[in-house]
């Protein structure tokens, strides 16, 4: 096995500020960037903070940037950079720091819990329910999802926009919206809930115009703006200037 030294630049701080603090570790054949972290752990820096869990690229705990892109830790092999040039890893930019590498993704489940859940169809019990191959297969992609929030970090309607984080919810999150839009035994519409005047209306559909950033670095390759975002936005707007859906909300207001 090959081994060589690598210099790192790694952030170091918590939320009353930090800065990059220079390393060399040997790094191995085979290696991804969070190997190097726990190397950097167990020989030079103890108390450096970052999270993980799987070190399989499936439970989405150790997102962070690596040379300034939103990535996954484990899932980052040391081969793909150049064995002269230093390496950077710093925090998730669009959340606040906690310590070091480990940032406070919170906003992410404020943002979860205000999408409506799922509404049974009103006489159909569990085990009742039937749908088309094709119904499922559209939403069973966005299931793909790690909520491992780079695209979340990555979308430049958050990404340097604080103030713009109040009202909306993000790619992550518009998806989910999407997905319960397109499930075809979603009873909401009969509840009077609309999906897709509430993603223009209270989760930001408006503020995306569809650069696909989040789609770029999402670990799964979920095609969120394709397959959820752009066919929301039509949705959304078919209704809107759907003739009869205009009617039909003027006789209601009468
Ligand atoms: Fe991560 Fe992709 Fe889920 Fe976004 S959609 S949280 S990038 S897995
Ligand atoms: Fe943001 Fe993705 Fe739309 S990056 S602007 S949510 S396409
Ligand atoms: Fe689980 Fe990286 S440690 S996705």
């Amino acid at each position: 096995m090959s081994s060589y030294e690598a210099r790192f630049q790694v952030w170091r701080g918590d939320e009353r500020g930090g800065g990059l603090e220079d390393f060399t570790v040997e790094v191995h054949d085979g290696e991804v960037v969070l190997d190097i972290v726990h190397r950097l752990q167990a020989t030079q820096a103890p108390d450096l903070a970052v999270r993980w869990n799987c070190k399989a690229g499936k439970c989405g705990s150790c997102s962070a940037e690596v040379n300034g892109r939103p990535r996954l830790l484990c899932m980052t092999r040391m081969s793909v950079f150049d064995r002269a040039e230093t390496i950077t890893i710093t925090p998730l930019r669009a959340f606040p720091v906690i310590r070091d590498l480990v940032t406070d993704v919170g906003f992410n489940y404020e943002k979860a819990r205000e999408v409506p859940a799922f509404v049974p169809p009103p006489g159909l019990g569990p085990g009742e329910y039937r749908m088309f191959q094709e119904d499922v297969d559209r939403p069973q992609e966005f299931r793909k999802c790690i909520e491992c929030f780079l695209c979340q970090n990555t979308c430049h309607v958050v990404r340097d926009h604080e103030e713009n984080k109040r009202a909306f919810a993000g790619p992550r999150y518009l998806m989910r919206v999407a997905e319960l839009d397109m499930h075809p035994l979603d009873a909401a519409a009969e509840t009077g809930l609309d999906r897709g005047r509430t993603a223009q209306d209270d989760h930001g559909l408006g503020y995306c115009n569809i650069t696909k950033c989040c789609t770029e670095v999402c670990p799964e390759g979920i095609k969120i703006t394709d397959n959820a975002l752009i066919p929301l936005k039509e949705r959304a707007v078919d209704r809107k200037y759907d003739p009869l859906v205009w009617l039909g909300s003027k006789i209601r207001r009468r």
